[in-house]
């Protein structure tokens, strides 16, 4: 019980997430995460949590910097032994508004999860790593997402080998997550283009994992092809919580400059 009384994470978790629970579940839930490549814990923040963090979200929007990238959906720089409208060089969009970490208040909500000792280690023991470091920049580690209607992140696989977010805000319609997992490699080892064009032609119908309020996911994005269609009324506010697994790195300055605007 020390741990609880010292770690305010719990203040801000939903009552049945506490220590009792991280000890009796998180194997479980770690078995399903590599199984399933996603894991969703739909009840993750407590309503009062969710009202402070949506309040907190609305008074630093006017602020978001406004950003529209096109990239392939592998994120890297055109292939030239492909046509443009390959699945290997087809052009993808997001659009979207984000905070950096550092306009988000030293007392946020955010910061007492993203900080928490009982949630990194969960987080670890989920994700079967040792340590999680903060990105090594000031902008990085907590990036507050707003998609407002028409935004969206189309198909792309990540960079980084997991994701973590936290869904703040739902919109009324749009802005579904969907994915396919586990495809991106076929028995050789190489790119599986055919099954990649299927995907995003429509052919093979993905996956749809439905976010609540308060919603934690966790997700192995750079094996499985994901996208957030465009929002169609409403706005969704997502939460990044970014680490890395080896200290001291820095989000690239280019993608620093795409998604924030600056790079300081
Ligand atoms: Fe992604």
């Amino acid at each position: 019980m020390k741990t609880q009384q010292l770690d305010q994470v719990f203040r801000i978790l939903s009552p049945r997430y506490s220590e009792e629970f991280f000890a009796e579940n998180t194997s479980k839930l770690g078995e399903e995460l590599s199984r399933e490549g996603i894991l969703v814990l739909n009840d993750f923040l407590s309503p009062r949590a969710i009202k402070e963090l949506q309040a907190e979200a609305a008074a630093l929007k006017p602020d978001a910097f406004r950003s529209s990238s096109a990239y392939n959906l592998y994120i890297l720089p055109t292939d030239p032994n492909f046509p443009d409208d390959s699945p290997r060089n087809r052009k993808f969009k997001t659009t979207k508004g984000c905070i950096p970490d550092d306009k988000i208040p030293r007392s946020s909500a955010l910061r007492t999860l993203y900080d928490s000792p009982a949630f990194r280690s969960f987080l670890c023991k989920l994700l079967k790593l040792q340590v999680l470091y903060p990105y090594a920049d000031a902008l990085s580690s907590i990036n507050i997402n707003y998609y407002d209607p028409g935004d969206a992140l189309e198909w792309h696989f990540d960079n980084a080998d997991f994701a973590i977010t936290l869904l703040v805000k739902k919109p009324t319609k749009g802005g579904d997550y969907e994915y396919f997992t586990d495809m991106r490699y076929d028995d050789d080892g190489d790119e599986n283009y055919e099954l990649v064009r299927q995907c995003i032609d429509g052919e093979v119908p993905p996956q749809r994992k439905s976010l609540d309020e308060g919603g934690l996911m966790l997700f192995r994005g750079n094996k499985s092809l994901h996208r957030v269609t465009p929002v169609e009324a409403g706005e969704r506010i997502l939460i990044t919580l970014n680490f890395n697994t080896k200290p001291g790195i820095a989000l690239s300055e280019k993608s620093r400059q795409t998604f924030f605007g600056r790079t300081t």
